[in-house]
């Protein structure tokens, strides 16, 4: 049995998990949401109250990080929701700038992607995670786009907070996300680039599908 995998990679707000998750249930494929990961492990370290180097090279070493049916666990517990509050904005892409957290959450990554064909998000899956990858995408948007949904999903959550904050957060971590030594943001040379500013997710999802539909044989 021929195991694919796709790689969406992109900053903050460009509609990636969410078109993602259809994509994996259309093609029968394992969702997996790496950006929850780095998300899981500043939860842990904000928790323990250090966010120094060599702690936080241990906590990503002895955790365990599972991802199932959606879920996201940290040592058995289920921190969904929790790792999506401001408090982890703030401080995931410091934390995802330490090599020694990269290397062990890219090998864990590319187990996943061992067994089972994979629709994997994230900033470095088409460079670095799965440079192999069969198709790569790479959405983008412009940075007001961006903000205004984030905005919109926080407030959907109940968490108050106003939109010239979140466009401030993303623009940081974008800046962080891009300018790191270690796999940095940036666009794989065989990515496909989707500019999702004026697009619906369903949108973005049909072309993918149809761009993969146009290479794949008897998959859809
Ligand atoms: O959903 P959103 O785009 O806000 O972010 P995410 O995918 O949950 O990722 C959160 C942060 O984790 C990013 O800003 C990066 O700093 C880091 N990350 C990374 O460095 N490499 C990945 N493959 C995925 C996330």
């Amino acid at each position: 049995m021929s195991v694919y995998s796709i790689a969406i990679d992109g900053p903050a707000g460009a509609g990636k998990s969410t078109v993602a998750k259809v994509i994996a249930k259309r093609l029968n494929l394992t969702y997996v949401d790496t950006g929850a990961m780095y998300r899981a492990i500043t939860l842990k370290a904000l928790e323990k109250g250090s966010l120094k180097k060599e702690e936080v090279i241990k906590i990503a070493e002895e955790s365990i990080i599972e991802i199932k049916e959606g879920r996201v666990y940290l040592d058995g517990r289920d921190v969904t929701e929790e790792i999506r509050k401001p408090s982890i904005d703030e401080k995931v892409s410091l934390i995802a700038s330490i090599p020694q957290v990269r290397n062990r959450l890219v090998e864990i990554q590319r187990k996943m992607a061992e067994n089972y064909g994979v629709v994997m998000d994230g900033r470095d899956i088409g460079t670095t995670v799965l440079p192999n990858a069969k198709y790569k995408f790479f959405l983008t948007a412009d940075l007001k786009v961006r903000a205004k949904r984030r905005y919109e999903e926080l407030v959907n959550k109940g968490i108050k907070t106003d939109l010239k904050k979140v466009e401030e957060e993303l623009t940081k971590r974008d800046k962080q996300d891009m300018e790191r030594e270690h796999s940095p943001l940036k666009v794989a040379e065989d990515a496909v680039i989707i500019d999702t500013s004026d697009k619906t997710p369903e949108e973005v999802v049909e072309e993918i599908l149809s761009y993969i539909k146009r290479r794949e044989k008897n998959v859809l």
